[in-house]
């Protein structure tokens, strides 16, 4: 009993010390990236009115080290923010797991680039229609998809997904 014990255990820790050191592995090829960036604005329980215009900040992450970053925008709505597993092969999430697409954007890491893409703009603003597919008593979250490309282990393509609660506030009249 006592060597089964202790190989079962140096076996799960030895399990547990691969899972913690590789990008967690999905279906297929879709890569979770182990660091996220940070969404800075909304912070959390922010109250976002449809039609008017709120702060938005996402600080990305870097850690792979590419000339640019590009991002994706969501809200989403459920008890819970969204999963991984919602994350498809293109880089969005499924489709039927999100409220409203807010754009993709593409921030250069260094200076001197040339800029491509869409800058994320610092202030974001909801349609008065999304009341129309989410009531103000639904939980929703805006999250952010950011993709890293070629990064360390000659991983082509990871993603994090990182979300904040947010509430929908009445729309003004
Ligand atoms: C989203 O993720 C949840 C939890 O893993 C899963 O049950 C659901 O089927 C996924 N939906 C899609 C469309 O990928
Ligand atoms: C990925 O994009 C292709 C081309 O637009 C599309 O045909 C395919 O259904 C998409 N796959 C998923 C899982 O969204
Ligand atoms: C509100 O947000 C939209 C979308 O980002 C932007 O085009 C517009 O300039 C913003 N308006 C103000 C007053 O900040
Ligand atoms: C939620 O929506 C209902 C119906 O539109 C409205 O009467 C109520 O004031 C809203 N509550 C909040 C906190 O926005």
């Amino acid at each position: 009993m006592r060597p089964f014990t202790s190989t079962l255990i140096a076996f799960l820790s030895a399990t547990l010390a691969f899972a913690l050191t590789l990008p967690k592995r999905q279906t297929t090829t879709i890569y979770q990236s182990p660091y996220s960036g940070i969404i800075v604005a909304p912070v959390a329980n922010d109250v976002i009115v449809p039609g008017v215009n709120f702060t938005f900040q996402y600080d990305n992450s870097n850690w792979c080290e590419s000339g640019f970053s590009q991002f994706v925008v969501y809200i989403t709505s459920g008890s819970t923010p969204p999963p991984f597993d919602n994350v498809t092969v293109n880089g969005t999430l499924a489709d039927g797991t999100y409220v409203l697409d807010l754009g993709k954007y593409v921030v250069p890491n260094f200076p001197g680039l040339p800029a491509i893409g869409t800058p994320p703009p610092s202030s974001m603003v909801l349609p008065t229609t999304i009341v129309d597919e989410v009531d103000n008593t639904t939980q929703v979250y805006l999250t952010v998809l950011q993709e890293y490309d070629g990064c360390p282990g000659h991983i082509a393509v990871e993603y994090s997904l990182t979300s904040v609660p947010v509430t929908l506030g009445a729309a003004a009249a």
